[in-house]
C-alpha cells in the first residue's frame, strides 16, 4: 500500500514551532507521527502512540527534550525510551515509543518511515526552500480526501492543464489546448524519479499571466519536472517571448522563470496533505508575481480536488470497474509502475500485488 523505506515530507519547518503545545500530529503512510523541537532546536519525529493505551503522545506536554503522555503521566525521551512511570518504580524494556529518523532540508520535513538504517538522506529530493534568497517561494497546503495515487497519475499527466485548469492554470482557447494535448516529452527514469522535459511552443500566456501581456503575444514555455517516488514534485518552468522556432532550446527574452516544489503525502489509503509552494527567481520577480503564483495554485489544486475527489467515491465504489486506456495514461502508468516496482521490493505484499494490477489497468494500449 505504501512504500515504508522512504522520505515521507511532513510539512514546512516552522509548522513546528518552540511553543509549549508544539506537538504536531501527521498521519504518513498510515503511521500515526508525533513532531516537536527539543530545546537546541532539533527535531524529534516519533509514533503519535503511547505504548501504554494508545493515547495520543501529540496530546501530551513537552519537558525539555522529552514528552509526557497527559492520559497516565509515562514519559518518554527523544530516543523513545520510557523514563518514567508515575507511581511504578520498575520500567518494562518494553515501555517505549518508534522513533523515526527526521531530517530538515530546503525548509521542509521529511521524516523516514522504514527501517532506520537504510534512512539515507541522499534520497531526500531536490527542492528549493522559501529561505533560499536566489529565490521568491511562496509556501501554501490543501487537504484532499483522494488516495495518493490519483494525485500521482494526475501529476503525471499535465494534458489535464488544458480542461481541469482551463481557468487557471492552462487555457480553453483551441490553439493551447490543441498544443497540451500533443506534448512529445523528453523522459528519463531514475530508480525512483521520472524527469520529463518539455517546450510549448508559441502559445498564448497560460491564463493566469494573460492579463499581464497584450491579447496577441505567443510565448515558448518551457517545463522541466522531477517527479519523485512517493511523493515529491518539482517543476522548474520558464516562459520565453515566442522566437518563431519550432524546436530547440528557447531563444526569446526570459520573462519568467520559476521553481514550484509540491509534495503529496498519503495519510492514509482516503486521503493526502499537499504541501507546495510556486516563487520567482528573484531577479526577475516584481512586486506581486509570487504571491499570484501561490494565489494561481490554490485555485488550481481545488480544482484538481474537486475531480480526484469525486474520482476517488467512484473507484471506492466499483474498484473492479474496468477503465479504459488511452494515450494520456502513459506518464501516469510510468509513474505507478515505477511505484509498484518499490513496493514489490519491499516484500511483494498482498497489497502492492494489488496496486499492480490497478496500474496494469491504466496501462497504454
Ligand atoms: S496511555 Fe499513555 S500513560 Fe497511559
Ligand atoms: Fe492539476
Amino acid at each position: 500500500m505504501f512504500v515504508k523505506n522512504a522520505w515521507y515530507n511532513a510539512g514546512w519547518d516552522y509548522m513546528v514551532t518552540q511553543g509549549k503545545t508544539s506537538l504536531v500530529a501527521r498521519q504518513l503512510a498510515g503511521e500515526r507521527v508525533v513532531l516537536y523541537r527539543k530545546p537546541n532546536g532539533e527535531l524529534v519525529a516519533m509514533e503519535d502512540r503511547c505504548p501504554h493505551r494508545q493515547a495520543a503522545l501529540s496530546l501530551g506536554a513537552k519537558e525539555g527534550d522529552s514528552i509526557r503522555c497527559m492520559y497516565h503521566g509515562m514519559k518518554f525521551g527523544a530516543d523513545g525510551h520510557c523514563t518514567e512511570i508515575p507511581g511504578q518504580a520498575q520500567i518494562p524494556a518494553r515501555a517505549c515509543v518508534r522513533v523515526h529518523p527526521v531530517v530538515e532540508r530546503d525548509n521542509w520535513i521529511w521524516v523516514w518511515m522504514g527501517d532506520a538504517d537504510k534512512a539515507d538522506p541522499a534520497l531526500i529530493p531536490f527542492a528549493v526552500g522559501y529561505s533560499d534568497p536566489a529565490w521568491r517561494m511562496k509556501t501554501s497546503q490543501m487537504h484532499v480526501k483522494a488516495n495518493y495515487r490519483l494525485e500521482i497519475a494526475n501529476l503525471a499527466d499535465l494534458s489535464h492543464l488544458a480542461w481541469v485548469h482551463q481557468k487557471s492554470l492552462g487555457g480553453s482557447d483551441a490553439e493551447t489546448r490543441a498544443r497540451y494535448t500533443t506534448i512529445k516529452p523528453t523522459i528519463t527514469t531514475g530508480p525512483r524519479a521520472i524527469r520529463t522535459e518539455y517546450v510549448i511552443r508559441a502559445v498564448p500566456a497560460p491564463q493566469f499571466l494573460r492579463h499581464l501581456f497584450p491579447a496577441e503575444a505567443r510565448f515558448d514555455l518551457s517545463f522541466d519536472i522531477t517527479h519523485t517516488i512517493p511523493c515529491t514534485w518539482v517543476l522548474h518552468f520558464k516562459a520565453f517571448v515566442a522566437d518563431g522556432a519550432s524546436e530547440g532550446v528557447p531563444s526569446g527574452a526570459l520573462v519568467a522563470d520559476t521553481y514550484t516544489c509540491q509534495a503529496v503525502v498519503p495519510n492514509d489509503t482516503d486521503s493526502v496533505e499537499y504541501y507546495f509552494s510556486w516563487g520567482s527567481r528573484a531577479d526577475l520577480e516584481f512586486p506581486g508575481l509570487s504571491d499570484l503564483l501561490r494565489e494561481v495554485l490554490d485555485v488550481a489544486f481545488l480544482e484538481d480536488a474537486h475531480v480526484l475527489e469525486a474520482q476517488h467515491v467512484r473507484m471506492r465504489e466499483k474498484p473492479d470497474h474496468p477503465m479504459v486506456a488511452i494515450l494520456h495514461d502513459a506518464g501516469p502508468s510510468r509513474m505507478l509502475r515505477l511505484l509498484d516496482s518499490l513496493l514489490a521490493e519491499e516484500g511483494g505484499s498482498k497489497h502492492a500485488a494489488a496496486d499492480a494490477r490497478a496500474t496494469a489497468e491504466q496501462a497504454v494500449v
